[in-house]
């Protein structure tokens, strides 16, 4: 083992690190306060268009979710969807959807799909997102975004008081062209993704590019 470095898998881990109070400079020393009303306010967080075949023989859904990522490899994302909305059965019945990744040019038509209720009318129609066909599993997508991730439930975990937890293998993930390289390593700048931020409820693209996975140790191949 050398002196400072215990090199285990693709990680090293050092022995010693700069202080992190140090290195966030004024923030770090600023009092802390208790919010009155606890949040989940972890900025920025995926919202992504899920799209599901409808329940027995309804219309398709979709539907604006959070979404978060179970593991890389293999490949495993998570969505909580509330009972009461349409796609819950749709995902019970078929175990199968797409999470579709969307972009600044479709916020008003995202907004759409959160604002109305498939419950009164097909969501695609009203929002005029146009629906298409995923590749390995059955069922619909938003063909506006430029990543789709198929997905298969692997485990769904009831989340009282009103949700259910749906972790899933992403079996396929396809791009239009452009948005990644030759090997299959995402350009993070060719597309306008957002994210939100819990705790303002609203949308923002990418800033600027702050490091890399790995960059401590010279690495800049891990891509997840
Ligand atoms: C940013 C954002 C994130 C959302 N995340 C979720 C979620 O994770 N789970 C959920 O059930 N609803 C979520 N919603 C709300 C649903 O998308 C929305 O109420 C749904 O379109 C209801 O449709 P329905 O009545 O046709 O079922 C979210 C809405 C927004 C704006």
């Amino acid at each position: 083992m050398q002196d400072e470095q215990r090199v285990v898998s693709r990680r090293v881990f050092l022995a010693g690190s700069a202080s992190g109070l140090a290195l966030a400079g004024p923030l770090g020393s600023r009092k802390r306060s208790a919010l009155k009303e606890p949040g989940p306010m972890l900025p920025p967080v995926p919202a992504i268009l899920l799209s599901v075949k409808g329940k027995d023989g309804q219309p398709d859904e979709v539907s604006v979710v959070w979404t978060f990522v179970v593991n890389g490899s293999p490949p495993q994302v998570g969505v909580s969807v509330d009972h009461t909305h349409v796609a819950h059965g749709g995902i019970t019945e078929h175990g199968q959807f797409v999470l579709n990744v969307p972009v600044a040019e479709i916020i008003v038509p995202f907004d759409h799909v959160d604002m109305n209720t498939h419950k009164v009318g097909d969501k695609y129609k009203l929002s005029g997102l146009t629906r298409g066909k995923a590749m390995m599993v059955n069922a619909p997508t938003v063909e506006e975004c430029p990543i789709h991730l198929e997905c298969k439930v692997i485990k769904a975990v009831e989340l009282p008081p009103s949700r259910t937890l749906f972790i899933a293998d992403v079996v396929a993930t396809t791009v239009v062209e452009g948005i990644c390289d030759e090997a299959g390593r995402l350009k993070v700048s060719a597309a306008n993704y957002f994210g939100m931020t819990p705790g303002s409820g609203e949308f923002y693209t990418m800033g600027k590019l702050v490091g890399h996975i790995g960059e401590t140790v010279g690495r800049s191949d891990i891509k997840y």
